[in-house]
């Protein structure tokens, strides 16, 4: 039983950083574990972890400098019922980044452009005793698990697509990725976490029934721990994935393990790497390709599973399914629709999409 839960969060630290991204790559992935030595936690294949981050202390400073406060003045949070230093709170516990409408509401004039609650603060008429009525919380990051606990007892695995984009004419980091991958130092800096259960996204309970995994991007960090379980296991059901990124040279995440298991035959593998042609090619573009075996395969009793992003791919890959039924099922659009509605029901295809 995990007795850590997000007000009561294990400390862990980083064990190893590295970079999984070529370095021609357009994005920074990272392969993370963390020590989970005497912290009593269990967790099983598509169970996800719950970061608890922290705020860059630059951005710290630049509040507490535009609101002329020391950073010691003391704050009592109502939610958690909790004194802290300003300092504290607004490293561990404030939303920096979205100003929340009462946020807005004391400032002058609407922002014309994104900024941050530390870029606004110095314009915004409150006292600092206000803050926590004001600032949105600072909520934790999921991260899906990528390891099997029989094989790493003290430790967990996660794959983190590094976050950053330009905004308010700004190069801007996502808190959580920015605490992981940039400022955490490895072996030292203190990262509060708790399991986060699958609610379903799991392996199939009989060894035997065959997996289909779809993962393009950090949408494959799952199926690592579903493949080492199901190897540890010796599980003799079929394995099946479909992984996407931009280049093969640079983006193909735990290529090794992958490829070592096609080799020995206890994983077919399909890749779709989007950038490295003239045209885009997706992991439902393979699909289709192998639409008559994967048809095969669900029939047979496989286990549909997708995770990723979920505004676009998602569900282009579950239209891509119900576009195969139709095609080799010979199934009507609506009769196709259906049969994706009754794997959903037997719980034979499962989402995590984020
Ligand atoms: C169940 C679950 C599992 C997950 N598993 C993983 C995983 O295995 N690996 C992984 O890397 N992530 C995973 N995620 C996503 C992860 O939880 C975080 O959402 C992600 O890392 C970003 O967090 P952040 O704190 O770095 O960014 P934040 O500080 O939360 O910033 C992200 C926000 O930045 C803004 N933004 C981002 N890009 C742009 C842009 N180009 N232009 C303008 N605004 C932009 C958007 O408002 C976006 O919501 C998972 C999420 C869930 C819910
Ligand atoms: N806001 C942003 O700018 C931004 C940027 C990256 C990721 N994200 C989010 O971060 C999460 C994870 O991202 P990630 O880095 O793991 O990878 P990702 O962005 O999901 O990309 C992985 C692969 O999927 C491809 N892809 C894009 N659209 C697709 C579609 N409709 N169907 C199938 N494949 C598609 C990508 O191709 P192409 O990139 O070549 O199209 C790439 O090859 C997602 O939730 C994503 O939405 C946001």
């Amino acid at each position: 039983m995990n007795q850590h839960n997000r007000f009561n969060p294990f400390s862990s630290r980083i064990l190893e950083r590295t970079l999984l991204t070529g370095s021609g790559s357009t994005k920074k992935t990272y392969h993370l574990a963390l020590d989970l030595a005497g912290s009593g936690i269990a967790y099983n294949p598509g169970d996800s972890i719950a970061i608890l981050p922290e705020n860059d202390p630059a951005e710290v400073d630049l509040f507490l400098k535009a609101a002329q406060c020391t950073g010691d003045e003391p704050l009592f949070d109502p939610r958690s019922q909790t004194e802290y230093s300003l300092r504290d709170y607004l490293q561990c516990k404030a939303n920096l980044h979205k100003p929340s409408p009462a946020f807005l509401r004391k400032l002058p004039s609407p922002p014309l452009e994104d900024k941050t609650v530390s870029e606004l603060v110095a314009g915004a008429a409150f006292s600092y005793q206000e803050i926590p009525s004001l600032l949105l919380p600072l909520l934790p990051r999921f991260y899906s698990i990528a390891s099997s606990q029989h094989l790493y007892p003290n430790e967990v695995h996660l794959t983190v697509a590094s976050v950053s984009y330009l905004a308010g004419g700004k190069i801007r980091h996502g808190v959580g990725t920015h605490f992981l991958c940039d400022r955490a130092t490895v072996g030292a800096t203190k990262v509060p976490l708790y399991i986060q259960s699958s609610h379903g996204f799991s392996l199939p309970a009989d060894p035997h029934a065959s997996i289909i995994l779809v993962g393009p991007g950090t949408g494959v960090a799952p199926y690592r721990a579903f493949l080492q379980e199901r190897l540890f296991k010796q599980a003799p059901g079929g394995n099946w994935l479909f992984f996407g990124e931009r280049h093969r040279k640079h983006d193909f995440y735990y290529a090794d393990f992958w490829l070592a298991l096609e080799k020995e035959k206890r994983l077919r593998l399909d890749l779709a790497f989007s950038r490295d042609g003239n045209e885009k090619v997706y992991v439902q573009h393979r699909m289709w390709e192998n639409r008559k075996d994967l048809w095969a395969w669900i029939e047979e009793g496989a286990y549909f599973y997708v995770c990723g992003d979920a505004k676009e791919m998602a569900k282009d890959v579950e239209a891509m399914l119900q576009r195969i039924f139709a095609s080799e099922g010979g199934l009507s659009e609506e009769e196709a629709r259906r049969k994706i509605k009754a794997l959903r029901m037997e719980k034979r295809y499962l989402a995590d999409v984020y």
